[in-house]
């Protein structure tokens, strides 16, 4: 892993490395297997940072599961959220009376996620739990519970593995984050 990456002028520091993603799955994933043993669930992607994750995280899941995606907007390519969620793409599966897990890249405000709990629960699904790599510490807003949380972080910017800066980065095997101010320099 390089140590330092600068995009647009600003510098990333490495944070959560691939292997420490890879553990962590599993991790997650054997909890979620105990959990719906007997039981369908689908997997509900919030696209688009959230499509490396799930990927990784559904080839560890051992019960039958089917897939569906929302498409989000609420960043524009800002690195602070616009405070705004758009729906961009509705899912396509019937939710009634199924057992559903939205699984997110990054909770950060909690607005996106608060916004599709609300959509799915007009639904009534049997149940609903939510998954997320990353949870911003002290930060989200939240009124319910993350499930499933990979790495809870301080509230910094971070890219890779599926999450992008305008739009690039999201190819990025593993996690930077944005380095402090006054120690930036070119890696
Ligand atoms: P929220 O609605 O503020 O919780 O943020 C929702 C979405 O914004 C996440 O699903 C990410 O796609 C994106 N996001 C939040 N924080 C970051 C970050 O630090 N880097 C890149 N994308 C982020
Ligand atoms: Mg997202």
């Amino acid at each position: 892993m390089p140590e330092r990456l600068t995009i647009n002028g600003d510098t990333f520091e490495p944070f959560i490395t691939e292997d420490e993603i890879r553990t962590r799955i599993q991790s997650l994933a054997g909890r979620i297997n105990t959990d719906y043993k007997g039981k369908t669930p689908i997997f509900i992607g919030v696209l688009n940072g959230s499509f490396i994750f799930l990927a990784d995280l559904i080839r560890e899941i051992t019960v039958d599961c089917e897939m569906d995606f929302f498409k989000l907007s609420s960043y524009g390519d800002a690195k602070i959220s616009s405070g705004q969620v758009k729906l961009l793409k509705n899912l396509n599966c019937e939710v009634e009376g199924r057992d559903i897990l939205v699984v997110e890249d990054i909770v950060d405000s909690g607005l996106s996620i608060a916004f599709i709990k609300n959509i799915i629960e007009k639904e009534n699904p049997k149940s609903l739990k939510f998954v997320s790599l990353l949870l911003k510490k002290g930060v989200p807003k939240l009124d319910f519970p993350i499930d499933y949380v990979g790495f809870e972080i301080p509230p910094d910017f971070v890219i890779g593995y599926g999450l992008d800066y305008a739009q690039k980065v999201r190819n990025l095997k593993s996690i930077y984050r944005l380095a402090p101010q006054g120690t930036t320099h070119t890696a």
